[in-house]
This record gives structure tokens, C-alpha cells and sequence, in this order.
């Protein structure tokens, strides 16, 4: 059963007083909705970047769940990897897409992710309505599959990383660039994850789902990437395909005026400073078109090193070509493959 304890509101104002306060709440004004508290507390719109009280009622503080730190010689932390500009032109041509199944480790991955896809959905509930039963997923909904897929997804980065390091190492031998692509792909994952929980503090039960799931999740990815990296690859490259798709609907359903609790919600500054949105371009419409885009370089980049030899090849996405004039794998989503690159293009 849902309980809801709602800390303090605004709903009872006029809608221009509304919108005001909600756009003049400093971080330390909060206001929390929870629905379950086991699973997740809605943080709504905890973050600005005015400092300025529109709204004369009192406010109830709670703590911020993860303050930056700043002790008296360091102000800040910068970001161990600089996000590539997206333009929006770029982002705008995203889209859903699949790579087709072309050999027996392809349709293992494949089946991989459908299993974990229908205990994810399960597990998060989620669902997406058909015209025969419709069903909206609501904000609460989308947030708690959010941050439940977000702290699975920076594990397999990781766990390749690690890996390849490991392997590099004990072999005596180059990587060939591979280990901080993948390296970069989890702390890019851990990115959106700490951007969700700035929006919503999960409760006990999100909490030990999740540590569930990562015990789950590293040790089987850790066995699979020992035994086969390029299937492990292709498992994420499909996982990721799944990923665009869910940011996709989550993105359709705001346009189509079923998420409107989002529609007046601004990025939290963790996320403005980290993919440097620019002004006028923060809003919560704006940040899932970039976690989308960043799902979608992350669908290309495995699927990709699906395609090469695990052993010999360099990483296509930090080489430097012989012919420039030419499209070819980066960092970027300029030249962006939905299905990735095959090996005889790039090598
Ligand atoms: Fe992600
Ligand atoms: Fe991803």
C-alpha cells in the first residue's frame, strides 16, 4: 500500500506563485514527496542554480543527500573525465535501433539480456502500455527505474577494465587503449546515477535491491568476461540498445504532456557542470536527451569492440587515423553508428 508524507507543498498556491518558488527554491529548501518509503523519496526540484526565495512560506530543510565537501584548502573536485560536447543536433538523431543476430555468441547475448531486461522491469516495475492494455508509467516510476539501471550499469565497465588491466599486466603485455574507454563508460554510468539521486533518495529497500543486483551483476560479468569478452561485449552492446529505448519513451512521454511534474524541473548542477549544458538548455527534457545520447555511445562502443580482436586490435575510439578526411570512431557522438563499427572499416 502507498503512503504519501508530503514535508511541505506548493500545490495549494496560485500556479504563478507556483511556478515562481519552484523556479527561486535554493538547495537548502527542499521539498519531499515520498510514495513507499522503502523504495525511493521524490526530491522535488531541490536544486537550482538562483539563490533567490521567491515564496515568503517557510520551507522544511532535510539534509542534502550528498553535499559537495569543501574543507578549507579544497574547494572543489573537477571530473576525472571531461564529457565531450553533444550539440543538439546530434542528440536530436539519436534513435532506437538493433543490431541483428549473426552467430551463436550474438544469440547468447541476446537471450542475456532478455532475461535481465524482464527481471529489471520486474524488479523496478516497469512497463510500457500497448493500445490493447494501456498503462502510463508515472515520474516516481521512471525515477526508480532509473537509478535501479543506472547502479547495474557501471559495473561492466568496470569489471572489463579491471580485467584488461589485470590481463596487461600478468601477460606483460600493451592493451592497446581499450582499458580507459572502459573505464570512462563506468564512471559516465556513475555520473547518472548520482544526477537521478539528486532527484530522489532511494529508501531501505532500493537500497538492498541494489546491492543485490551488484553483487549479482559483477560476478557473473566477471566469470562471462574471463570466458568470452566479445559475447560479454555484444551482451552490453544489447543492453544499451534497451537502455536508448527506455530514455526514448521517457522522452516521448514528457512531449506528450504525461510526465508533468517533469516538464517544469531544471538539471541539478551536478549535471549542468558535468556535460556543460549550457543556458537556456537545462531542463529535465534537455538532461535525458544527453544520458540518451551517452546510452547510445555506450551501445556503439561495445558493440563495436564486439567486432575486433580482443587480443590485437587497438581501441578504435582513441586511435589516431591515417586518413582523417575520413568518418571514423571518437569520443564524441559526431560520427555516431547505432549498430557499430565493423572491423574492416576502422582497422
Ligand atoms: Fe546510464
Ligand atoms: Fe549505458
Amino acid at each position: 500500500m502507498y503512503t504519501t508524507r508530503v514535508a511541505s507543498t506548493y500545490s495549494a498556491r496560485p500556479a504563478a506563485q507556483a511556478l515562481k518558488a519552484l523556479n527561486g527554491l535554493s538547495r537548502s529548501a527542499v521539498t519531499v514527496v515520498t510514495h513507499r518509503p522503502g523504495l525511493i523519496a521524490i526530491q522535488q526540484q531541490p536544486w537550482t542554480t538562483s539563490k533567490r526565495h521567491f515564496s515568503a512560506t517557510p520551507q522544511t530543510q532535510i539534509r542534502e543527500f550528498f553535499p559537495e565537501k569543501e574543507t578549507d584548502k579544497v574547494r572543489k573536485t573537477e571530473a576525472a573525465w571531461a564529457h565531450p560536447i553533444y550539440t543538439p543536433e546530434q542528440m536530436k538523431a539519436v534513435t532506437v535501433a538493433h543490431r541483428d543476430m549473426r552467430n551463436w555468441s550474438d544469440y547468447v547475448a541476446m537471450t542475456m539480456v532478455r532475461i535481465l531486461r524482464w527481471g529489471l522491469d520486474l524488479a523496478s516495475g516497469y512497463r510500457h502500455g500497448t493500445p490493447d492494455k494501456p498503462f502510463h508509467m508515472t515520474e516516481r516510476k521512471y525515477m526508480v527505474r532509473n537509478v535501479f539501471l543506472e547502479s547495474v550499469a557501471g559495473v561492466p565497465g568496470m569489471v572489463a577494465g579491471v580485467l584488461r588491466h589485470l590481463h596487461s599486466m600478468r601477460r606483460m603485455k600493451r592493451d592497446n587503449g581499450w582499458i580507459e574507454t572502459l573505464l570512462e563508460e563506468s564512471y559516465n554510468e556513475r555520473m547518472h546515477l548520482l544526477t537521478f539521486l539528486k532527484m530522489a533518495e532511494p529508501g531501505w529497500f532500493m537500497r538492498v535491491m541494489v546491492l543485490g543486483a551488484q553483487g549479482v551483476f559483477f560476478n557473473a560479468l566477471f566469470i562471462s568476461y574471463l570466458m568470452s569478452p566479445r559475447t560479454t561485449h555484444r551482451f552490453i552492446g544489447y543492453l544499451e540498445e534497451e537502455a536508448v529505448l527506455t530514455y526514448t519513451r521517457e522522452i516521448e512521454d514528457l512531449d506528450a504532456g504525461l510526465l508533468p511534474k517533469w516538464e517544469k524541473m531544471q538539471a541539478p548542477d551536478i549535471a549542468v557542470d558535468y556535460w556543460k549544458m549550457p543556458e537556456g538548455h537545462r531542463s529535465m527534457r534537455d538532461l535525458l536527451m544527453y544520458i540518451r545520447a551517452d546510452e547510445a555511445k555506450h551501445r556503439e562502443v561495445n558493440h563495436t569492440l564486439g567486432n575486433l580482436d580482443q587480443k590485437n586490435d587497438p581501441n578504435p575510439f582513441v586511435a589516431e587515423y591515417k586518413d582523417k578526411t575520413k568518418p571514423h570512431p571518437g569520443k564524441g557522438i559526431q560520427y555516431l553508428k547505432a549498430t557499430g563499427w565493423e572491423r574492416e572499416e576502422i582497422i
